[in-house]
């Protein structure tokens, strides 16, 4: 974990959030290279399971929710954590978590466990009481059943659909950790699918395989995710059944994702609260009934943290001298999920190298997200971009000046191949599709 937190850092993928004021506890910021591969995560995920799709559609609605949405969902009362309090270092943990070091170093006697809303108050408008408090959301899911109505008289669809909805979500966990798997500000990609009653076992299986689908494509293989079914007395106080999916991160097996049966629970719970229909009428028999739902919810955040687990590699790679070998770190990312798909490498800083390798550059950045690097030696530079993930180096050196071709280089297999400039863009092209 560690080596994947530092590269993270060195490389500008996520820093420690504010860390010229001593950072701000476990908050933690996407650079550059993070930011591309956060957004391709999200522009992946609605490309498959909102565009792609005819039974989905979108929606992107406001963080802070009327309070009364919290009341009615349960997480007023439910959404709480058990916490203890240590009488001698006032310290504060799960009651479920205590850390092991807490006992050899102190060791004070804790307190009974008591509930703590994990949820994020805050006031809004100028006033600060009880009347003007509200919360950051803690899941994205109550827009989807509080904008029910809107959406479907909007949309017209028929049952079976989904709203979608990518976006932040905010709870103020009592242990946050292990790097950007537990935070208290994260981002999750949530679709709520609107079904009959009847045929929930169905649509739930074919969840299932969906979100196996995408953690294959995500480059984590399959059969190291394992499903856990939660047990009755675990679930969320909607959840009729909950499967979660476990990844093996580097600090034990942890949920990765999500997948529950929430029932008719928050639409016949809203519905009743509002005094508006939340019923859905079939157009054909003018039946008309309160939808079940199945939830299948992703961390964008956790998504990453596996991704880059999984495409971490350490492999001996031969050097330019002959016969000896080092070892290279390259992060084996799908070519999609990479946040640089092509570095121009200029085999030095020379002028006329430059003139043929920056307009290149310049036109390929048209098609892909690229970086131009012509500081350090060819084979330091290649090694940086293994580390980043890029999957191609296209190099240009004094015979280019002389053939009009390029070597691009490839991430995984390390194979050079000599192309012509002009058919680059063509030949890189037919690689990313
Ligand atoms: N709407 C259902 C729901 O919110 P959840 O299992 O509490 O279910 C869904 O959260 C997903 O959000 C999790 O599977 C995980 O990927 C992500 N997630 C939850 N809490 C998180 C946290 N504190 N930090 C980062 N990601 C988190």
């Amino acid at each position: 974990m560690s080596k994947i937190v530092s590269l993270c850092k060195r490389r500008g993928f996520i820093f420690p959030g504010s860390e010229i004021y001593g950072g701000m506890a476990n908050s933690w910021d996407y650079g550059p290279l993070g930011a591309e591969m956060k957004n391709n995560v999200k522009q992946a995920w609605l490309k498959r399971f909102v565009h792609e799709r005819p039974d989905m559609l979108l929606i992107d609605a406001a963080l802070i929710m009327n309070p009364k949405v919290w009341e009615v969902s349960g997480h007023v009362k439910n959404f709480t954590d058990p916490l203890v309090d240590c009488k001698t270092c006032h310290e504060r943990f799960r009651a479920d978590a205590i850390p092991p070091e807490h006992a050899a170093a102190c060791g004070g006697e804790l307190t009974g466990a008591r509930q703590f809303n994990l949820m994020f108050k805050t006031f809004v408008g100028p006033v600060e009481d009880a009347a003007h408090a509200a919360y950051f959301r803690p899941e994205t899911a109550q827009a989807m059943f509080v904008d029910f109505k809107n959406v479907l008289q909007s949309a017209r669809k028929r049952l079976p659909f989904g709203i979608a909805q990518i976006g932040k979500a905010f709870r103020n966990e009592i242990t946050p950790g292990n790097f950007i798997f537990r935070t208290r500000e994260f981002e999750q990609m949530e679709i709520e699918y609107f079904i009959r009653a009847e045929t929930w076992e169905q649509k739930f299986e074919m969840w299932k395989e969906e979100m196996l689908r995408w953690i294959e494509h995500c480059g984590i293989a399959r059969d190291t995710v394992q499903l856990k079914e939660v047990e009755a007395g675990e679930r969320a106080h909607y959840s009729k059944r909950t499967i979660d999916f476990e990844y093996p991160f580097p600090f034990g097996v942890s949920e990765l994702y999500g997948l529950a049966y929430r029932t008719d629970f928050d639409l016949k719970n809203h519905a009743q609260a509002s005094g508006v229909d939340l019923s859905y009428t079939d157009p054909d028999t003018k039946e008309q009934f309160v939808p079940h739902v199945i939830e299948p919810t992703w961390g964008v955040d956790r998504t990453i943290l596996a991704a880059l687990c999984a495409a971490y590699h350490e492999e001996e790679a031969p050097t330019a001298e002959d016969g000896k070998t080092e070892t290279r770190v390259v992060l084996k990312l799908p070519k999609w999920l990479a946040p640089i798909k092509v570095a121009v490498l200029p085999l030095s800083k020379k002028e006329e190298l430059a003139k043929v390798a920056y307009p290149l550059y310049e036109t390929l950045i048209k098609q892909f997200v690229c970086e131009y690097d012509e500081t350090q030696s060819i084979g330091k530079r290649y090694r940086r971009q293994d580390e980043i993930g890029t999957p191609y180096c296209v190099t240009v050196d004094f015979e280019s000046l002389e053939d009009n071709a390029v070597t691009i280089r490839d991430r995984d297999t390390m194979k050079q191949e000599r192309v012509k400039i002009a058919d680059a863009g063509e030949w890189l092209t037919q690689k990313f599709n």
